[in-house]
């Protein structure tokens, strides 16, 4: 369970990015968090795993109190918190298996760290999270030479090598195409389902977050204005949290624009002339 109560962020310089956040999310819930550029969706995910101190108010993580934690338990806490980051993340220049196998890290000694010994056990483990995310033929392959959306699968399973309680996604799927968006959504889908993992997923596409939220947090100048499910989450509901009406820009997938439907209705009627 996550439960803030009461939570605030105030970054140096005065931005207040988290106001008095009350909001508990159970065991395996799926939750999207959306809002404008700055409305504090990072902060609040960076909290959970101890990334950025409270100011004030309370953070319990499975069991962790994060706030005011010291080095040990941040370390313990993290070491049940996957991350997905927009840019993947991954070391480039090394292949998907060894990628992976750095979610065993937290588990592994430094000397055998350092020297890449894994157990086979580890290596098992690497092997599953790779064929949870559709992906295990890429095991060699130098993680430079897939594509975006591939990578993005490679830093889920990852994530799910970490045998993590806790899955944070902040902007997986913003540098990806609407059809490998739709797939790496899926794949967190499917992890939260199958496995019982509680996803957090940053999005700012809100056809998305209506598509794969169970539960849709809206956030505002550091402020929690909606709480819901996506069903209840309308345009309205996109407006208000947004302060302002809805734009192509907001929806992932939307569709032929009008320029281009009257071009095809232009390139038809000469077909027909
Ligand atoms: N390290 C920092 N120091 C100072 N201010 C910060 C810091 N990180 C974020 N902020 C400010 O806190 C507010 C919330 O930022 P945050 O990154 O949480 O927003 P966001 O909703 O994730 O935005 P985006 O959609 O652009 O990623 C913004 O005003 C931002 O400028
Ligand atoms: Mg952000």
């Amino acid at each position: 369970m996550i439960r803030f109560e009461k939570a605030s962020v105030t970054y140096p310089g005065g931005v207040k990015a988290l106001q008095d956040l009350d909001l508990t999310i159970e065991d395996g819930e799926f939750v999207v968090v959306v809002g404008l550029s700055g409305a504090g969706k990072s902060t609040l995910i960076r909290a959970v795993n101890g990334l950025v101190p409270l100011s004030s108010g309370t953070l319990e993580v499975n069991g962790h109190r994060v706030d005011g934690a010291g080095r040990r338990d941040l370390r313990a806490l993290r070491s049940e918190v996957g991350m997905i980051f927009q840019s993947f993340n991954l070391v480039k220049r090394t292949s998907v298996l060894n990628n992976v196998l750095m979610g065993r890290l937290h588990a592994t000694s430094t000397w055998r760290s350092v020297l890449g010994l894994y157990t086979a056990a580890d290596k098992e483990r690497a092997f599953q999270a790779l064929e949870r995310v559709e992906i295990v033929e890429k095991a060699y392959v130098r993680a430079s030479n897939l594509s975006g959306g591939q990578q993005q699968r490679v830093s889920i399973a990852r994530a799910l090598a970490q045998e993590p309680k806790v899955v944070l996604a902040d902007e997986p799927v913003a540098s990806l195409d609407p059809p490998t968006a739709n797939v790496v959504m899926r794949d967190l889908q499917r992890i939260n389902r199958e496995l019982g993992i509680t996803t957090i997923v940053n999005l700012h596409f809100l056809d998305l977050a209506r598509r794969y939220g169970d539960r849709i947090i809206g956030m505002r100048e550091g402020r929690m204005v909606f709480d819901g499910t996506g069903e209840q989450a309308d345009e309205q509901v996109f407006e208000d949290i947004y302060g302002r009406s809805l734009t192509a820009e907001d929806v992932l997938d939307a569709g032929p624009t009008q320029v281009q439907l009257d071009a095809a209705a232009a390139a038809d009627a000469e077909s027909q002339a």
